[in-house]
């Protein structure tokens, strides 16, 4: 008998980064010579001193029931983090929930806020869940496209023509993945005059905030002037530490913020395993240097990869500023979900279509830098250089 699922599950899509990255995993089983620059988890294996925390964690015996809210010891290491980086001050007792991914407490987020008819506004292209997860919500996602002429600047004026009187929150992904900008204190100053004027709740994810290239500057929206009272911002451990597969993430906010997510995961996933909190904690607290070296492998290998591309009539792919992608534009009939397909298909190389982040991000393709080791991505970058130039 047929089962009808959930309506509110009608309009949500599955992220285009998965599906990429199980074509890969198949083909490869297949025994074919992939080449993964689809998702965006590095490749790296995690630092051998997180691994060992984690591991004497276990040991020590921490597999049981924790605190929903997380470790006191975490909350302690993610606040003098937050004090030393981001400039924000926060009360480790409430102002930080600890979750497993940072997808997770991002749904919380807006699961916690938008309910059905509430509109939220989404910067594009953007990265692949927001919008699902305002579906989810039973929400309204607005796209706020902005424009690849103007190199994806955010405006006040730009933002305030798709306010109506049911937007109740946007998302800021700073630095954006795919287009890599890094916003300036300007315009995250225009994205606060629009929130306080309008009373937003804002949702920051500053998942790359370690990946910023040249002379740019990553500023924490929550540490302006009237911004922490309204934002809630995301960080992720699976990036910088590449802990993807541990499932560790947090959002930090005002406790009166976190309540109801805190409610929601009360009654979901329970709490983070305690035994990988304690793997957090000794990445936060350990050495830093790997993260130099990625970044700086990340912003060499950006500047090869756009020129190779660039070289290629009929494709534009300017520098990021930040995160760990190049998102090109190509012209040609193909579609971005057919580009991709073909360049899985005829020359083993995964990538993600544009249009997974929205419809201002069809025309492009997101190439990640990280996914695969810096030689596989400068041969899947001549792989598909080398298709585009005999299309
Ligand atoms: C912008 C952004 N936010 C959130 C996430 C989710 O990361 P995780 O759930 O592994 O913490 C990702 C991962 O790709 C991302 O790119």
């Amino acid at each position: 008998m047929e089962r009808r699922r959930a309506s509110r599950l009608d309009k949500v899509e599955p992220p285009a980064t998965i599906a990429a990255g199980e074509r890969a995993r198949q083909l490869s089983r297949q025994g074919r010579d992939i080449i993964d620059l689809g998702q965006s988890s590095p490749h790296h294996v995690t630092p051998e001193h997180i691994i060992e925390a984690g591991v004497k964690a276990l040991r020590d015996g921490m597999t049981n029931i924790e605190s929903p809210r997380g470790l006191p010891e975490f909350r302690e290491a993610m606040a003098e983090k937050l004090a030393r980086h981001n400039g924000l001050d926060v009360n480790p007792g409430g102002d930080v929930l600890v979750t497993p991914g940072s997808k997770q407490g991002l749904y919380y987020s807006v699961n916690a806020f938008i309910g059905e008819g509430d509109e939220v506004l989404l910067i594009e292209p953007t990265w692949v869940s927001f919008r699902q997860q305002v579906q989810l919500s039973q929400g309204i996602p607005v796209a706020v496209p902005l424009s690849e002429e103007e190199e994806y600047a955010i405006t006040y004026e730009g933002l305030r023509r798709y306010i109506t009187p049911r937007t109740k929150a946007m998302v800021i992904n700073n630095p954006n993945n795919p287009t890599g900008r890094v916003y300036t204190l300007t315009e995250l100053e225009a994205v606060a005059r629009l929130a306080t004027e309008n009373n937003l709740l804002v949702i920051c994810d500053e998942t790359y905030e370690y990946f910023i290239y040249g002379s740019n500057k990553h500023h924490t929206l929550a540490a302006l002037p009237g911004m922490w009272e309204r934002t809630l911002t995301s960080y992720t451990f699976t990036k910088s530490y590449s802990m993807a597969g541990w499932r560790l993430g947090c959002i930090v906010g005002p406790e009166a913020l976190l309540e109801p997510l805190l409610q929601i995961q009360e009654h979901t996933a329970s709490f983070v395993s305690p035994f990988i909190q304690m793997a957090g904690i000794a990445a936060v607290t350990g050495p830093q240097d790997h993260i130099e070296d990625w970044r700086a492998e990340c912003a060499g290998l950006a500047t090869a990869v756009v020129d190779r591309l660039n070289a290629v009539d009929g494709v534009q792919c300017p520098l990021p500023q930040g995160a760990t992608f190049v998102f090109p534009r190509f012209s040609m009939e193909r579609t971005s979900v057919e580009l991709a397909e073909l360049l899985v298909e005829s020359q083993g190389v995964v990538i993600t279509p544009g249009i997974g982040f929205g419809e201002s991000g069809e025309g492009h393709v997101r190439i990640a830098l990280m996914r695969s080791p810096a030689e596989r991505v400068r041969e899947g970058v001549e792989r598909i250089a080398t298709a585009l130039e005999t299309l």
